[in-house]
């Protein structure tokens, strides 16, 4: 049975679809088949694994209001074991629409349902907001991953965040779990960087993933060549840390599933984040 993961942050522009993609494409590299489902009208996770954003196909609109089966909006990622359910501009409208649809808030859960079994890991790109695409989200999945900016305003809106998942986990969705916290986009070059990271820490706890993002030029440029940052620039430090991360990803699932999940990707960075390294590592990636 496929674990559902969604990327989740109301916020926008913090590092959701970056960490989707290559979450995903390393842990396809992994041989585990995934599936990433793109439920933002944006459809970035969509153009940043190559395909057209404009096709006329279906999709997670599609999906969720009833008009093809999960297993029909499939298509094929642009890597073996990495599958794609299409967003487009359409899904724009299902925010209003599924407002009078009957269970309006379990229609992922149902269409995910009968394909969830034929991977190892399902992985959903939210839209910045917490309405009712991010909630069939919350209502589908297993866990919930959070990608933070590094930034001054990282944990406004954070209490909101964690509320809801919450109150999901409360009502819609007993299951629900945090998965983990990625901090991305961090400037090691900054004090900002370092307090915002401790302060993640003491909130969350061992939640945070120990591998942290840094600004990476590399990674930003992925996404307008539809690529996951290892078929981009395996050997920038973006592509080194997200496939670090899908490493981290895959040994939690060893202590909750150990004779299902068998991989060797341990992070060898041991229990606390070396930030001298990062440092480094952050200054070199120039290119
Ligand atoms: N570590 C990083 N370094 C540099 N740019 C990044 C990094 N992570 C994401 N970006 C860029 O920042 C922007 C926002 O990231 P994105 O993943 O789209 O956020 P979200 O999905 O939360 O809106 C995108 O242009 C993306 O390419
Ligand atoms: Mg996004």
């Amino acid at each position: 049975m496929g674990k559902i993961i969604a990327f989740c942050n109301q916020k926008g522009g913090v590092g959701k679809t970056t960490s989707a993609i290559n979450v995903s494409a390393y842990v396809a590299d992994a041989s585990k088949k995934v599936l990433l489902i793109d439920a933002d009208p944006q459809a970035n996770a969509t153009s940043g694994v190559g395909l057209d954003k404009k096709a006329e196909r279906p999709g997670t609109y599609d999906v969720l209001m009833g008009l093809c089966s999960a297993s029909e909006a499939v298509v094929a990622g642009p890597m073996d074991d990495l599958f794609v359910i299409p967003s487009h501009v359409a899904l724009t409208g299902a925010e209003i629409e599924l407002v009078d649809l009957p269970s309006r808030e379990y229609r992922l859960t149902k269409a995910l349902g009968a394909i969830r079994g034929q991977y190892d890991f399902i992985f959903i790109d939210c839209p910045p907001s917490l309405g009712l695409l991010t909630l069939n989200a919350l209502v589908a999945a297993d866990s919930v991953i959070i990608p933070l900016q590094c930034e001054y305003y990282a944990l406004e809106g954070l209490s909101q965040l964690v509320s809801t998942i919450n109150l999901v986990n409360n009502s819609l969705n007993p299951k629900l779990s945090i998965e983990g916290v990625i901090l991305t986009m961090a400037d090691f070059r900054t004090r900002l960087t370092g307090e915002v990271i401790k302060e993640v820490r003491e909130y969350f706890k061992e939640r945070v993933f120990q591998t942290i993002v840094p600004r990476s030029i590399r990674l930003s440029e992925a996404p307008g060549f539809g690529k996951p940052i290892m078929m981009y620039d395996k050997f920038s430090i973006g592509a080194i840390k997200y496939e670090k991360i899908a490493g981290e990803f895959l040994n939690n699932q060893k202590s909750l599933e150990p004779d299902v999940i068998r991989l060797d990707m341990a992070d060898e960075e041991g229990p606390s984040v070396d930030i001298q390294n990062d440092i480094n590592d952050g200054v070199t990636d120039k290119r």
